[in-house]
């Protein structure tokens, strides 16, 4: 069923805004995001590493923090226009009965945390710190260049009921995944800055987040972020692209840190900001919502991702999987 989104939502989210990652190894993580990807280190303490993207002037998208031999994603990061929006995000919340909690973040404004309709662990925050957007530091430019975090993906085992707790909270559905010939959901494309997705739901054991996703400036650095892996040993870390997704044209390139969370690369997408525009709909079986070309899916892709602190990861709902590549080879 189709989600209903609010013409007034309860608070104004603006955009996907960052990803905080508990990892084994600050300084190995740090050289991936740096030197594999072409992240930005802002700044590093003893327990944390602040990255961010090349034209990107909040201080940090990505958080690495110390973890133990139990890497984790730890919060899923979106930002609200005002702290006036974080009081009425907490106001709704409340009215909703769902936990909430105030906390000092470094390097952010007023910030709450909670777990969404189906256990996402989500940060809310107004403001970050600035710095130095870095996009006309051609010089600096390394591997695929990322220039700004754009939206995460996390599998659930109900996207029906994750679909429309962001729905009241302003999102709006761009493009969607259901069982064939219905509109059962298996999996949602959601916006709210003004191109197709800021976050994605996909049906599986979940919650854990699948991956997050920067932007490069074109079909160059995606190739060139490849090679950049290969030649640093990263080359089998690559577990699926490049390619090009049917859903949002995105040209696309997946890469596994060293404790295996998921990092996407991908051309930008195109625009979904006028209110008559309508979410296109594709069969769970059409391979060419996955990719208009190129190889499906590892194995690995659609069944690995990575698990929240403390979060029971439940059995989805829906028995429908799509082929994989190794499916695929089986009958080629
Ligand atoms: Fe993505």
């Amino acid at each position: 069923m189709l989600p209903t989104t609010p013409l007034t939502p309860p608070f104004a989210l603006t955009r996907a805004s960052h990803v905080v990652l508990g990892v084994r190894d600050l300084g190995r993580s740090r050289d991936f995001y740096r030197d594999v990807i072409g992240l930005v280190v802002t700044e590093e303490t003893g327990s944390a590493v602040y990255l961010r993207g090349l034209e990107e002037a909040a201080h940090h998208s990505l958080v690495l923090m110390a973890a133990g031999d139990a890497p984790r994603a730890l919060q899923v990061g979106f930002r609200v226009r005002t702290p006036d929006d974080l009081d009425r995000a907490e106001r709704h919340l409340a009215a909703a009965g769902i936990e909430a909690q105030r906390v000092d973040v470094a390097h952010q404004g007023p910030t709450l945390r909670f777990r969404d309709g189906v256990g996402t662990h989500i940060e809310l925050t107004a403001s970050m710190d600035l710095a130095d957007r870095r996009m006309q530091a051609y010089h600096e430019f390394r591997a695929g260049a990322p220039q700004r975090l754009d939206h995460f993906q996390v599998v659930t085992h109900d996207v029906q009921t994750a679909t429309d707790f962001w729905a009241a909270l302003g999102m709006r559905l761009s493009e969607y995944t259901a069982r064939d010939g219905t509109d059962e959901l298996w999996g949602t494309w959601m916006a709210v800055k003004g191109n197709t997705h800021d976050l994605v739901f996909t049906n599986g054991r979940g919650p854990r987040l699948h991956h997050f996703a920067y932007t490069v400036p074109d079909a160059t650095a995606l190739i060139h972020a490849a090679d950049v892996a290969g030649s640093l040993g990263f080359g089998n870390e690559i577990d699926r692209g490049p390619g090009r997704h049917g859903i949002s044209n995105a040209l696309f390139l997946y890469l596994r840190d060293p404790d295996q969370h998921r990092v996407e690369l991908f051309t930008t997408h195109y625009q979904f900001i006028d209110l008559e525009d309508q979410p296109i709909r594709w069969d769970v079986s059409d391979p060419r919502r996955a990719q208009l070309w190129g190889l499906p899916a590892s194995a690995r892709w659609f069944f690995e991702a990575s698990e929240f602190p403390d979060e029971p990861v439940r059995e989805p709902l829906m028995t429908a999987t799509p082929a994989t590549l190794e499916d695929y080879l089986a009958i080629h």
